[in-house]
């Protein structure tokens, strides 16, 4: 019995820490910073709290800023993300970590309440619920300032720039070009497949897969889709970008007609209601639903649950509801699949968002004192030294200008 016990810790954490070592040998730029990290110190006395989807390649983030001297405290930022046996792994090794993969929403909350009880210095969010609890419940607690990771998170940090409400900087790491150039689009493209094939095990070649939204996430499911031999259509309500999307050789139609064809849809939006009964209603028997952005609230479970007649669990990560004419299926109950079914993005990948994300943590250590109330870009030195490092872990070597080059640049008359 005691055995049995102890194996049901012991065993998740052994999986979890492989996973970890895993992910750190894949992760060449955030070991180069852990080891200045170690080093400089640049968070001795700081509390840092994180939000964000409780899985290796956050232990590892979470590791490195301990490294430099942190005292950390990590929540999930998703009720389904959660690798319990990354948790059990860092627990292992000292570090403060409240998430549970399928926790309630009382229980998220009170993961979120636990990292801020701790009165962080600098934030590390994901999606924006750190921050909003920070507004709300903790709005006494003084913050050096944060970073947000995702899209999702900083339009809603740029609508509490613009109401004046925003009480501390906060720097928009989503749009770091080491950040989304490769996570939102090689990343969730990647990932999201990953998730899909994981819970479906169906095939992506000759299905119509409609994929709604063409921002960089959009953009690298279409382009994974395609790869994989689906027809793919686009939906977007942005003209420039439903024209680049045409232009990429996509078909490009509104949700109502698109779904008419689609065997899956995959929202990318940061937009709720994207698939609504209006849709349910026009969809064919059969079709496969499934998110990859932040929220579950793109495909209306509310319609879905209104619409059925019954629903059952299929398989792991799989829903059925029968809606009398026809069988819908949602995948990994309308949560970021990639991370519901999958593991996220893959470890080279979150090797980059996370340097920038550590970078950016030791900038706001370094410059609080100067810093305003406001949305701050990724300072331009952090992307490159980030793009450098991993050139260099990539054993890629490239020109430069030389004098001459350099000069020519600064010259303003034709041919000179
Ligand atoms: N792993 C950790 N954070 C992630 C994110 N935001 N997206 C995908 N995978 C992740």
């Amino acid at each position: 019995m005691h055995g049995d016990l102890n194996n049901a810790l012991i065993l998740p954490c052994m999986e979890g820490m492989n996973r970890l070592d895993w992910a750190r040998e894949h992760m060449p730029v955030l070991n180069i910073i852990n080891a200045r990290f170690q080093e400089e110190k640049p968070f001795a006395g700081l509390k840092i709290g994180m939000a964000l989807h409780v899985e290796a390649k956050t232990g590892i983030l979470a590791l490195t800023l301990r490294q430099g001297g942190a005292k950390v405290r990590l929540a999930s930022c998703n009720p389904l993300s959660t690798d319990d046996s990354v948790v059990e792994a860092l627990r292992s090794l000292g570090m403060e970590v409240f998430a549970k993969k399928g926790e309630s929403n009382e229980e998220y909350y009170e993961n979120l309440h636990n990292v801020l009880e701790m009165e962080p210095d600098i934030i590390i969010d994901d999606g924006g619920d750190l921050t909003t609890l920070l507004h709300t419940d903790y709005s006494h607690i003084p913050i050096m300032g944060g970073n947000e990771e995702t899209t999702t998170g900083v339009l809603r940090l740029k609508v509490m720039e613009q109401k004046g409400v925003l009480r501390f900087p906060m720097f928009n790491v989503n749009d770091a070009q080491m950040k989304h150039f490769f996570d939102n689009r090689y990343g969730t493209g990647q990932s999201t497949l990953n998730g899909i094939m994981t819970a479906t095990n169906l095939t992506i070649a000759g299905k119509t897969v409609v994929v709604a939204g063409y921002g960089w996430c959009g953009r690298g499911v279409a382009m994974r889709m395609r790869g994989m031999g689906a027809d793919v259509i686009v939906t977007e309500i942005d003209p420039v970008k439903a024209i680049e999307a045409r232009m990429d050789g996509f078909r490009v139609m509104q949700m109502i007609d698109a779904i008419r064809e689609a065997d899956m849809v995959v929202t990318v939006t940061g937009m709720k209601d994207v698939v609504r009964e209006e849709h349910l209603r026009a969809a064919k028997d059969g079709i496969i639903l499934a998110n990859a952005g932040h929220f579950d609230n793109e495909i209306s479970k509310e319609a879905l649950n209104r619409m059925a007649k019954s629903k059952r669990t299929i398989r792991r990560f799989v829903e059925e509801f029968e809606l009398g004419d026809k069988k819908v299926y949602l995948l990994g109950d309308g949560r970021l699949i990639n991370l519901v079914a999958g593991q996220g993005h893959p470890a080279e990948i979150m090797d980059m968002s996370f340097a920038i994300q550590a970078l950016t943590a030791e900038y706001i250590a370094k410059n609080h004192e100067t810093l305003e109330r406001k949305v701050y870009p990724v300072p331009e030195e952090i992307d490159l030294r980030v793009a450098e490092l991993k050139l260099q872990s990539m054993g890629i070597e490239i020109d430069s200008l030389n004098e001459e080059q350099r000069r020519y640049l600064e010259e303003w008359r034709e041919g000179t």
